[in-house]
């Protein structure tokens, strides 16, 4: 038997401009374009293969070596559109194998922890979409293969670039021009860096797709930041990446961080994905930035109490000596010459 098989990886990525809010759910598509930092492949990233053949009756996924279900309406839509796509090549050069035809197994494995509340799902899709794509030998580029990981989930399609990625939300119904574009490749910024702090592996309290309904649905100051705020925004943000503006970048990182969590509060009824801990990481990045007198050190959180905080590599041992001076007793710095940190900074 002939089994045709490729593999992909894909970073997870972290929005310092949040998508929040979907103008078609079905279609995943969004209310206002975003823009996000994805993580180099050796952070967190997914890994997948996929092997096609004939005698592969039925599509099959393991995922971290557990077998799952593909009855998802969104793997069914991504897996629908990239058949769609080899299927043409395939009515077009009968020489081809029709791979089209046969079942797919795909073996997909997280190097982070699933459970611990970090953004998988974009990694995870935009791995599948990515590695099936390089199967079937699809010619379309990447910003229209990231069109069918955004049916999957939102922000996948972001992680199919790396660095700095924007997503354009396009205008039109169909979704044909909401897609990812590269803003820079994560060399143009080389000592930008990204700390992950761990606040909880609970599971999320309020799935994204759900949140984002209830926001579109109750919330009036969401209507001024999709009309108002992220707009402008989005090309400010844009031209701190290129300028390598730190400062500017990291303002607008946390003013739109702070700016979804408080639509969500904006809510009915109110969603609550901040905790006590990321409040007090809010407070003491806002004090370092002051005792420097320029921001240094931007948070970012998403639809759950973790902290992404971003900083240039010159600014690490005060970062995460301040982090460490008031969060040394929780796991997770064995990694990390503890020695080396400046731990000199007392903040109330
Ligand atoms: O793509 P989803 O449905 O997982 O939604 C992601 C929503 C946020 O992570 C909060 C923001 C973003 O832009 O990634």
């Amino acid at each position: 038997m002939t089994v045709y098989t490729a593999s992909a990886t894909a970073p997870v990525n972290i929005a310092t401009l949040k998508y929040w809010g979907k103008r078609d759910k079905s279609l995943n598509l969004p209310t206002n374009s975003s823009i996000s930092v994805t993580l180099s492949q050796n952070d967190l990233r997914t890994l997948t293969s996929v092997a096609a053949s004939e005698d592969f009756k039925e599509d099959k996924l393991w995922l971290n070596g557990k077998l799952e279900s593909l009855e998802s309406e969104r793997t069914k839509a991504c897996l629908a559109d990239l058949r769609s796509l080899r299927q043409e090549l395939e009515s077009k050069d009968s020489s081809i194998p029709k791979l089209s035809q046969f079942g797919l197994h795909i073996v997909s494995e997280n190097n982070f922890p699933t459970a611990a509340g970090l953004a998988s799902s974009a990694a995870g899709f935009a791995a599948l979409v990515v590695s099936i794509a390089k199967l079937y030998q699809l010619p379309q580029n990447m910003s229209e293969i990231s069109k069918i990981a955004r049916k999957g989930s939102g922000s996948a399609c972001r992680s199919l670039f790396g660095g700095y990625v924007a997503w354009e939300m396009g205008q039109e119904t169909n979704g044909e021009d909401s897609k990812a574009v590269e803003v820079a490749p994560l060399s143009h910024w080389p000592n930008m860096k990204a700390a992950i702090l761990v606040v909880s592996d609970d599971k999320k309290d309020t799935p994204s797709t759900s949140g984002m309904q209830t926001t579109v649905a109750t919330s009036d100051l969401f209507q001024w930041r999709i009309k108002e705020v992220v707009p402008k925004r989005f090309d400010e943000m844009k031209e701190s990446i290129l300028r390598k503006d730190f400062a500017t970048f990291g303002d607008l990182t946390m003013k739109d961080s702070n700016s979804f969590h408080a639509v969500c509060l904006d809510s009915t009824p109110p969603i609550f994905y901040l905790n006590d801990t990321s409040k007090k990481i809010i407070k003491l990045i806002h004090e370092l930035n002051k005792r420097e007198g320029k921001i240094i050190a931007a948070y970012t959180f998403d639809a759950g109490p973790n902290a992404v905080i971003y900083y240039e590599q010159e600014n690490e041992l005060k970062v995460l000596g301040l982090i460490y001076k008031y969060f040394n007793k929780v796991n997770g710095w064995e990694k990390l010459d503890t020695k080396t940190l400046d731990t000199s900074s007392d903040i109330q």
